[in-house]
């Protein structure tokens, strides 16, 4: 069904891979089209409780996006990509009510590294390198990867990376606090998998606000607020009644996701 994606679903895990391995996974006009087809599916989907997003083959996760469809652009389509892009699929990633997870299995440049931090959290195997080059092409990230980055690394590291195009390799990704994990390329998959089956024992709608939260977050007084917003709603959920009880009756919860 789609031509640049590969999905397989188990245990309610959907691992999407990006398949252009022969151009290192760059990202072209049709994928991003498939990505936004894929998630539009995906928040639909009740089988579907967590996603894991990687790259085909050994070497790379996403090389950026593809360079080669850069030529035919002036200001508008440049500021067109950005934005579609964006909208298509990296805040549908950022906001998808599922944990979304990126497995960074190679280089993660450019769009593949803002697709990277788009994503809930980052596992990187140790050959895994990070890095905004945009300026070795006299361009900037288009797709919230100044703003993505400045949030997780702190304004200075972002500037330096970002001024200098330079790469990053897992371990200082992992210093950095790019990737939450650094593993062996071999064990990247399961070692995700195994996170996300602990989410899934969790209650679904309060993994779901947890995202919804982090993702309102704002030092002003609006993040607290709508924390507390969030909260209430918790409290009007079967699942925080069989939380507490299950607690108290000093056995496992049986999670329904509502
Ligand atoms: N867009 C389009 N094609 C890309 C690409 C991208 N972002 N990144 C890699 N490719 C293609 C190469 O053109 C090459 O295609 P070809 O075999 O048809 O010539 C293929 O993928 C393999 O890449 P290659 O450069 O030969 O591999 P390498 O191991 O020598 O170098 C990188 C790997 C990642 C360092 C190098 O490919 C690179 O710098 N890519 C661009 C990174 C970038 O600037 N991304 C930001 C874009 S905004």
């Amino acid at each position: 069904m789609y031509t640049t994606l590969l999905t397989e679903i188990s245990e309610g895990i959907i691992t999407i891979t990006i398949n252009r391995p022969d151009k290192l996974n760059a990202l072209n006009r049709t994928l991003i089209e498939e990505l936004s087809a894929l998630f539009d599916n995906i928040y639909k989907d009740a089988a579907v409780r967590s996603i894991i997003l990687t790259g085909a083959g050994n070497k790379a996760f996403v090389a950026g996006a593809d360079i080669s469809e850069f030529n035919e652009l002036d200001a508008t389509g440049g500021e067109e990509l950005a934005r579609k892009g964006q909208q298509m699929v990296f805040d549908k990633i950022e906001n998808c009510p599922k944990p979304v997870i990126a497995a960074v299995n190679g280089f993660a440049l450019g769009g593949g590294c803002e697709l990277a931090l788009a994503c809930h959290f980052i596992v990187a195997s140790e050959n895994a390198r990070f890095g905004q080059p945009e300026v070795n092409l006299g361009i900037i990230p288009g797709y919230g990867g100044t703003q993505r980055l400045v949030q997780l690394v702190g304004r200075n590291r972002a500037m330096q990376l970002l001024m200098t195009g330079e790469m990053v390799d897992a371990k200082d990704a992992e210093t950095y606090g790019i990737a939450n994990k650094v593993v062996p390329q071999e064990i990247l998959l399961s070692t995700v998998k195994q996170l996300l089956m602990t989410i899934h024992s969790k209650a679904p709608l309060a993994v779901s606000k947890v995202i919804e939260c982090v993702n309102n977050f704002d030092h002003n007084q609006q993040g607290y607020d709508f924390e507390i917003r969030k909260f209430g709603e918790c409290f009007s959920t079967e699942d925080k009644k069989e939380g507490a009880s299950a607690f108290l009756e000093k056995r496992k919860p049986n999670f329904t996701g509502r």
